[in-house]
């Protein structure tokens, strides 16, 4: 029997620019996912990619003044190196240039043409080039200087006239509405599901599907004179990797997605748009789009211009992967928005790695290498405060994995620091150093006991901080096939020979 199968996505990236943290985040958010997914036995495929067509990612070429495959191509290999110094572990990497994307996003256009749901007009109204996105005049504020913007992305927007083909997206009101009540976790958190049902319930207009002034794009099968809107074109990116149309390829069966993970500013694509493309092709549509915060860098919006720019790889180099990747999912509660400075990074990763876990881990394992011949202990009869130190770290898998499924990733490890510190008040009461003399073997249970919560916290924190926690799982003796969720069901093996212990993460001391 096949395993269970996850198929998450991050949403693609737009290649006008070079990645910055927003991306690393989304990015590193669904890593953490696919990866507890693995451990915890499912058949994941973690899909990510990079979204190369439109007005926008043209222009940048234009500026870059070079022809736009050309550009693409450099941005894309950015992307990738992104995702690879983050180790994003993603199964593949669409890029919508690629022939097999470009087949996929003409064979849903002709399967939404047949169903009647496509017809020409002419578009008249405003898009943000920005945004890639059609704007509706009640959408708009005239800022002092008399620029146009849109007022939810303070996008600048354009008049434009244009033959263009609609897709019917006012037939889907009402369908739409039924299955966001037959299926209240299509769309997290909360607050963005009624967000989008006001919305849909205001009622749709028919959607812009196709643009003539310009021509880095899907040609529309059959008129070729269009290009197919980049959100249509980008959006069937997810359909790509399972091998659509081919209902027989390998992967068909991953769809439909378990998760698209999103940034809040685009999920009216993701849970109004797409669902309707979906149900207009008779597709199975998702079963859950999740939207999280923004990052702000030190107070202010990131970008180029403003000199907070923040490209992760230097963060990365300066601090360590899992130091940035575990300060991602830390310091925000998922969902909310939140602020990057290098002082909160450093005061997380030293009072929570380097003090918390590092600690603990670094006392435990050189006291052992010292006084318990250097093998993971035996352990004699077990009292309370043993019980109830394991017994919190024999109920850890269940609520990481509960939170996990919420994309909690926040409330994940605050459960596993719960342990931790109790590990550490733990260490603090039994006093091993004391029981060296007076009580050997008792000191040697202790020793155990506290091994064996280390191995509970590595193997879950795998997904957040993987090479780290594979060096720990060493130093603990587990072997590279007991690290997987289920494996901590049978105890730490007594007696295995461990490696001399190195530090984890080193205390940052940085002048101001
Ligand atoms: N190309 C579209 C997505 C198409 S999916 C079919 C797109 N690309 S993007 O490059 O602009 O952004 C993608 C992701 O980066 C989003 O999830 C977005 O939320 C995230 N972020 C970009 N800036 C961000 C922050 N400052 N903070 C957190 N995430 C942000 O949209």
């Amino acid at each position: 029997m096949s395993r269970n199968r996850f198929y998450l996505t991050t949403p693609i990236y737009y290649v006008n620019g070079s990645p910055h943290l927003g991306h690393a985040y989304t990015s590193t958010a669904a890593d953490v996912l696919a990866r507890f997914k693995r451990l915890d036995a499912f058949d994941v495929l973690f899909l990510t990619g990079t979204d190369e067509h439109g007005q926008k990612v043209e222009a940048a070429a234009r500026d870059a003044e070079t022809d736009p495959q050309n550009f693409v191509d450099q941005v894309a290999a950015d992307f990738a190196d992104m995702a690879r110094r983050m180790n994003i572990s993603y199964d593949d990497f669409v890029r919508t240039t690629q022939p097999r994307h470009k087949e996929a996003a003409q064979a849903l256009w002709r399967k939404l043409d047949e169903a009647g749901m496509i017809y020409l007009g002419a578009y008249e109204g405003y898009y943000a080039v920005r945004d890639e996105a059609f704007y509706d005049e009640s959408e708009l504020t005239k800022r002092p200087d008399g620029t146009l913007v849109a007022t939810a992305s303070g996008a600048p927007v354009q008049k434009v006239s244009e033959p263009s083909y609609f897709f019917k997206l006012s037939a889907f009101q009402d369908r739409l509405l039924e299955f966001y009540e037959a299926h209240p976790d299509f769309i997290a958190p909360t607050a963005k599901r009624n967000e989008i049902l006001s919305f849909v319930r205001g009622g749709l207009n028919d959607l812009s599907i196709s643009r003539t002034k310009f021509t880095w794009g899907i040609p529309v099968p059959g008129d070729e004179q269009h290009v197919m809107y980049v959100w249509l074109d980008a959006l069937v990116n997810y359909l790509t990797a399972t091998g659509y149309p081919d209902a027989a390829a390998p992967r068909a069966a991953y769809w439909p997605a378990d998760l698209h993970l999103v940034g809040k500013e685009i999920i009216r694509f993701h849970a109004v748009y797409w669902p309707a493309f979906l149900m207009a092709a008779g597709l199975p549509l998702p079963k859950r789009v999740f939207s999280h915060g923004w990052w702000t860098v030190e107070g202010e919006k990131m970008s180029k211009s403003t000199g907070n720019f923040i490209d992760v790889r230097p963060l990365v180099s300066t601090f360590g992967l899992d130091q940035v990747r575990f300060f991602l999912l830390r310091e925000v509660p998922f969902g909310n928005d939140g602020d990057f400075s290098r002082r909160a990074l450093i005061a997380r990763v030293n009072a929570e790695l380097a003090n918390g876990l590092g600690n603990l881990a670094q006392r435990t394992l050189s006291f052992i290498a010292k006084n318990a011949g250097g093998v993971v202990p035996a352990r004699g009869a077990l009292r309370e405060a043993d019980h109830a130190l394991l017994d919190g770290a024999a109920s850890l898998p269940e609520k990481v994995r509960a939170a996990i499924n919420r994309l909690a990733f926040h409330e994940a490890l605050e459960e596993v620091w719960k342990v931790i510190r109790a590990a550490d008040a733990y260490i603090d009461h039994q006093a091993p150093w004391t029981l060296k003399k007076t009580d050997p073997e008792r000191m040697l249970t202790v020793l155990y006991v506290l091994a064996s919560v280390l191995r509970t916290v590595a193997v879950l924190l795998q997904p957040f901080m993987p090479d780290s926690m594979s060096k720990l799982l060493d130093q603990l003796g587990v072997a590279p096939e007991a690290r997987q969720i289920a494996a901590l069901e049978a105890p730490l093996v007594e007696n295995a020979p461990l490696p001399a212990p190195v530090g984890l993460f080193p205390r940052i001391i940085e002048a101001a």
